[in-house]
């Protein structure tokens, strides 16, 4: 059943921040946090097929999580690889195109195939688009788009940096093809964009929740579509 929310966000964005603390406000390991949230990454993705919204993004992983010690990023790409092979079937039930984007030389070869698998099965899926971002950050897209520009460039002798306009760079963002984020929600208190998807949020709306992520369920996300579906978006014009 589409639930009829007017103004419907098409794309949505997620900064999924407070796994931590809800662990730890239990006496719980961290990664006790992260593996709750797995839940609400499910939940989520179900409201979003609900209320029709066409691109849902989750920032899972950012370049500077690296920094963090090491059997925690273990313990959360361990995690990522067992729920990606657990949702694929779900994915396919529901017509869900799985996208992964970031960084991902960094990642391990056996994650990576499985990536590359089950991005290759849902490909042809156009109900939602899933996409995870995975050791990504927004200063380290934006380089990658302008060292492949540049390239591009000094390769090709028709091509003129005059003829550049905002929307080339666009093209070499790990997100092209996908349509800026109409809406960016962070869990957990935290007022900030940590990195994420800062070229592609030059117009976004922000929510910022309370709830810590592995609370932030479908109720959560119909709450911030709610006040999405009130704003008044003038990109900088009169009305
Ligand atoms: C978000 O939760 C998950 C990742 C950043 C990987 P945190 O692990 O940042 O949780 P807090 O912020 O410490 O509570
Ligand atoms: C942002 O959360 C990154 C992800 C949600 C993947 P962090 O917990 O890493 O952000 P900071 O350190 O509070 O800014
Ligand atoms: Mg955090």
């Amino acid at each position: 059943m589409e639930e009829n929310i007017s103004k419907t966000p098409v794309h949505v964005s997620i900064i999924m921040d407070g796994n931590g603390r809800w662990a730890k406000e239990r006496g719980l390991e961290r990664v006790a946090g992260h593996a709750e949230g797995v839940e609400s990454v499910r939940a989520c993705t179900e409201a979003a097929v609900e209320c029709g919204v066409k691109y849902l993004s989750l920032y899972a992983f950012s370049e500077e999580n690296w920094g963090r010690p090491q059997d925690e990023v273990d313990a959360l790409m361990h995690l990522m690889f067992k729920s990606m092979l657990g949702e694929l079937s779900n994915f396919l039930d529901n017509g869900i195109r799985f996208i992964v984007l970031g960084n991902r030389r960094r990642l391990s070869k056996e994650l990576n195939e499985a990536i590359d698998d089950c991005m290759a099965r849902t490909d042809g899926n156009g109900r939602l688009t899933l996409t995870v971002f995975l050791s990504y950050s927004g200063r380290w897209d934006i380089l990658q788009a302008a060292r492949r520009l540049a390239e591009d460039i000094a390769a090709n002798p028709g091509l003129d940096t005059d003829d550049m306009d905002m929307h080339a760079l666009d093209r070499y963002l790990v997100t092209a093809g996908i349509p800026d984020p109409d809406l960016i929600i962070r869990t957990s208190g935290e007022m900030r964009l940590s990195n994420f998807m800062l070229w592609q949020s030059a117009y976004s709306e922000l929510y910022f929740s309370d709830v810590l992520w592995p609370d932030f369920r479908k109720q959560e996300f119909k709450a911030a579509l709610q006040s999405y579906s009130k704003r008044d978006r003038r990109y900088g014009k009169v009305k």
